[in-house]
């Protein structure tokens, strides 16, 4: 059997994942509702819905749309706030076997920072990835988005930081084409312990009857699914030959040779999103499939293969 393990430093420790395997921010969401098909604690770490500093209201919106390309998804505010989500369902899950990590938005960079410390100050919260597209609710060609100015960049993420603490802080790429090289860069110089390299991209798609669009309120939404794989796996690489920081990659798996692929392009966790509604009980599946796949390739640990793969 392989060891899937993988070891992140987080300042002067380590934060110990048993495999790579996690979810994306609301890839299964708020998990408590997977724990009827399997034992959440398998999974390497977890990761529920996006959360906001209080409840979201319910979108009206059509939230979900299924092509053979992938999906377009808008699923609004909707999630728990903070504290009702670790109270109500924190509690429940097995924290203290996979590390609890919470995606969080907000509206402005007061409200991410008070978030991130108030998320940061639970104990069964062992890190934070913050959504960047951000200020939330603005759209992604908002030019006041922060990571279209570096130095507002750098002032988010030395926030986050302190407000972080000694807990595990990853920065995740906005849902639109970025120079993914030089905001890694940033998030490194100003202290964050990993960077997810791939998100969902801004899509839209509409519906020739009725002449509307198919998903979100705006008309648009993320889009995901097995299309994004080679973007996804672009993005990872190029950070990994650029950035030493621990990369969380995501985008289009489906099954064990794409988590391997991930791995090989540089990446140490590998989020899973849209496959997760293919069938419930999906990533421990992946997870089981990935031990059986990395024996028949003779490959005994991930560190092994991570970021193998070089140009000529
Ligand atoms: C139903 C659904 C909702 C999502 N909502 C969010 C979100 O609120 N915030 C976010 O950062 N990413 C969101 N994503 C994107 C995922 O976190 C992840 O980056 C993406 O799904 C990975 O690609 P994959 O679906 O091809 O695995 C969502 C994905 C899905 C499937």
């Amino acid at each position: 059997m392989a060891d899937l393990s993988v070891r992140i430093p987080v300042g002067k420790r380590e934060l110990c994942f048993k495999n790579p395997i996690m979810p994306a921010a609301a890839g299964l969401g708020d998990l408590i509702e997977y724990g009827k098909y399997y034992d959440l604690s398998r999974l390497g770490a977890l990761m529920p819905n996006s959360i906001m500093m209080e409840s979201g209201s319910v979108s009206r919106a059509r939230k979900l749309y299924g092509a053979e390309y992938g999906y377009i998804t808008s699923l609004g505010s909707n999630s728990l706030g903070v504290m009702e989500f670790v109270k109500k369902i924190a509690v429940h899950l097995p924290w203290q076997e996979s590390p609890l990590i919470l995606n969080l938005k907000a509206e402005d960079l007061e409200g991410l920072v008070k978030l991130a410390g108030t998320a940061a100050g639970c104990r069964e919260v062992a890190g934070i990835e913050i959504n960047m597209n951000c200020p939330y609710s603005m759209a992604a060609t908002d030019p006041r988005q922060y990571w279209r100015d570096y130095g507002w960049l750098r002032e988010m993420i030395r926030g986050v930081r302190e407000a972080a603490g000694e807990k595990l802080l990853i920065i995740k790429v906005p849902t639109t084409m970025v120079d993914v090289e030089d905001i890694a860069a940033i998030a490194r110089e100003c202290g964050a312990d990993g960077f997810t390299s791939f998100g969902a991209l801004t899509g839209c798609a509409i519906d020739v009857h009725s002449r509307e669009f198919r998903c979100g309120n705006s008309g648009s939404g993320g889009y995901c699914g097995p299309g994004l794989k080679p973007l996804a796996l672009w993005s990872c690489s190029r950070v990994h030959k650029a950035v030493d920081i621990p990369i969380f990659s995501a985008g289009g798996v489906t099954n064990a040779d794409d988590v391997i692929e991930h791995i090989m392009a540089g990446a140490w966790m590998v989020q899973v999103g849209s496959a997760n509604l293919t069938r419930p009980d999906f990533m421990p599946r992946l997870i089981e499939s990935l031990d059986r796949r990395l024996d028949e390739l003779g490959i005994r640990s991930l560190d092994e293969i991570r970021g193998c793969v070089k140009p000529h």
